[in-house]
């Protein structure tokens, strides 16, 4: 057998139709109204006000085909089953069907021989064992045996497999998931998720999503049982059709071919051309979505995958700018798909080539720097060999004559994003246009340890950037983090003790925070709020931090939430006016500002409800 991407994906919405769901377009890769995530990474991200009780225009019932970005895993691109963009089908009850109806559905998808027409005896399911926050899941493994899956091929599973939420906070739930077996011929009896893990490849996954993470310690119950179910569209298509790679399937094949085709056979590299293209299908996308090549956020991981792929082109020695013709091929194939494709077009050709000619100057100005390192590197190895002395091998090996070093080519790649291959194939083919006699080797030990230390520090960066939502400049951010403790304590002084944080996000902008409150906050109590914070700022206090064994901080009543993320020594930040107040105490790991002088104004813009008994606030700082 043999299916196509094309053919899932029309076959899978044609189902759901059957079964009243209502089709629904894909939401913009780029997330609206939440700045803490760059792209939609899941097929429920964009539905979460729904999941959370807001009623759909479309209905109770609906299936839809979402446009993901995943860049987490960017630099595996190139294996077989690592994808930037993906899509994923879904479909979902909003308080309308639950568990008995997702799960036949989606036997009957996969197996009934209108639909899929897979075999029985090649799937397995995993449901969840259970813990102290929800029962194991009989419930979905009576259903399933109701449908012949074998006892013997369910697995019950744990929260790590089972459980499943789109961040520490939102709509969460127990999970069952099918899979197909890779092996050859039937699996064997008594084969499963749990017994023979790697023989088994998930296709598909039915979140029950019926609980809502307030905190870490917190489930409450959604307003209504939902479902959320998410196939991976590249994935399952693999799964299907027994290929090994993602770029066998239809949406890949023809472009690595086309890529094949234009840099010649023998300079053809595979990983480089699957880079190529998967960046080029993500970079479609994007800027169909609005997203342009820019320095920071979303533009910058355009820029950056546009620049990947152009880089890859070099690598294989083509040098024009090429990639709006690939991105053509899969215009082609999606403006039938997403209207913001086809919307697109021209300005996605066009900001491809935008990009193309400013990154194919930004390289020339590279190609000129790696001369002028050429030439003085020459000019010491001569002044060196020209030496009356004489030299010791030691003495020769110390100066590697005749290395490019590789901090040098290091500095290359991040100022002119030129790969050290790069910088090989310049020095080792074209080495007579350096005025060289012979090649020149690149350091390439000292290039990647270079390359590591800057990878562990941007790692540690983005890290920061997650835990700080989409900060980009620290001191605003330090200032609206203490807002946040200052706002907290007189929340509770207002509200009462009953307050705690239940999440927070905060940007160079605004500080939004979450909080364990069951009604709304009227605007007196609001104004009250702002005067203590306000008071607190003006009574010119200072900040400061001690530490503290953990339990003693419980014990004197120090305010905290997420104790058990914390060690045993803790930091409680403190801060007291030049009064002698003190207006906020709490457990945190900062940063703060030292003094209150210079924050400014702090004003409540918006209060409203996050979700059950969780109420919202966004608050600025007006300097
Ligand atoms: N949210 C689940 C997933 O992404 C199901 O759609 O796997």
């Amino acid at each position: 057998m043999h299916i196509t991407s094309a053919e899932i994906r029309s076959k899978y919405l044609e189902f759901f139709k059957s079964k009243n769901h209502a089709v629904i377009p894909s939401a913009s890769l780029v997330p609206e109204n939440d700045p803490s995530v760059l792209f939609n990474t899941a097929g429920m991200q964009p539905l979460i006000p729904y999941l959370l009780g807001e009623r759909h225009p479309s209905g109770v019932r609906l299936a839809d085909v979402q446009k993901c970005v995943r860049t987490g895993d960017i630099d595996d691109v190139g294996d077989d089953t690592h994808l930037t963009f993906f899509e994923m089908l879904g479909n979902w009850s909003l308080g309308d069907y639950f568990k008995a109806d997702s799960i036949a559905w989606s036997w009957e998808f996969l197996t009934d021989k209108k639909w899929l027409a897979l075999d029985p005896r090649m799937i397995s399911v995993t449901v969840f064992e259970g813990d102290e926050n929800a029962p194991r899941d009989e419930e979905s493994a009576t259903i399933w045996k109701s449908l012949g899956m074998p006892t013997d091929r369910i697995a019950y599973l744990p929260v790590e497999d089972n459980w499943w939420a789109a961040g520490p906070t939102g709509p969460c739930g127990p999970d069952t998931e099918i899979f197909y077996y890779m092996g050859e011929g039937l699996p064997p009896a008594g084969s499963n998720k749990g017994t023979d893990s790697k023989m088994w490849m998930e296709i598909w996954n039915n979140v029950f999503m019926q609980y809502n993470r307030v905190d870490e310690k917190t489930l409450v119950n959604l307003p209504a049982q939902c479902v959320d179910t998410g196939m991976g569209l590249e994935r399952c298509t693999v799964t299907l059709n027994h290929m090994k790679s993602v770029y066998e399937t239809d949406s890949f094949a023809p472009v690595l071919a086309r890529i094949r085709e234009i840099v010649g056979e023998s300079n053809y590299n595979e990983k480089s051309a699957r880079i190529i293209a998967d960046h080029t299908r993500a970079a479609t996308h994007m800027i169909a979505d609005g997203v342009v090549p820019k320095n920071v956020d979303q533009g910058y991981i355009l820029r950056r995958l546009i620049r990947r792929a152009i880089r890859e082109f070099y690598k294989m020695g083509y040098e024009q700018a090429i990639l709006s013709e690939i991105s053509r091929m899969y215009i082609a194939q999606f403006e039938g798909i997403y209207e913001s494709v086809k919307m697109n077009k021209e300005k996605i050709l066009e900001e491809l080539k935008r990009e193309e000619e400013k990154f194919g100057k930004t390289l020339k100005d590279g190609i000129n720097q790696l001369r002028k390192i050429v030439q003085k590197k020459k000019f010491n190895d001569e002044c060196y060999l020209e030496d009356k002395f004489p030299k010791s091998k030691e003495q020769i090996d110390l100066i590697r004559l005749n290395e490019f070093s590789g901090y040098d080519a290091f500095n290359l790649f991040e100022t002119y994003w030129f790969p050290i291959e790069m910088v090989e194939e310049e020095l080792s083919h074209n080495f007579a246009n350096y005025g060289l006699q012979k090649p020149m080797t690149v350091g390439k030990e000292d290039f990647y340890e270079a390359f590591q230390k800057h990878q562990e520090l941007s790692r540690t960066a983005s890290e920061g950037k997650f835990k700080w939502g989409l900060a980009d400049s620290w001191v605003e951010t330090t200032a609206l983090h203490t807002a946040c403790h200052l706002m907290l304590a007189g929340l509770r002084k207002v509200l009462g003790d009953h307050v705690h944080q239940a999440g927070s996000n905060i940007t160079s902008e605004r500080l939004r925070f979450d909080f364990t409150h069951g009604e709304k906050v009227n605007p007196e109590q609001l104004k009250a709020v702002e005067d203590y914070v306000n008071e607190a700022i003006s009574a010119r206090s200072t900040m400061v931090m001690t530490e503290m064994d953990k339990a003693e901080a419980q014990r004197t009543g120090v305010s905290g939430s997420f104790w058990e993320k914390y060690p045993d020594i803790v930091k409680i930040y403190t801060m007291t006016g030049a009064n002698g107040t003190v207006y906020t105490r709490e457990l945190c790991g900062g940063p703060h500002v030292e003094t209150s002088e210079g924050m400014g104004v702090f004003k409540i813009q918006k209060e409203e409800a996050s979700s059950a008994g969780v109420r919202r606030i966004k608050a600025v700082l007006v300097k």
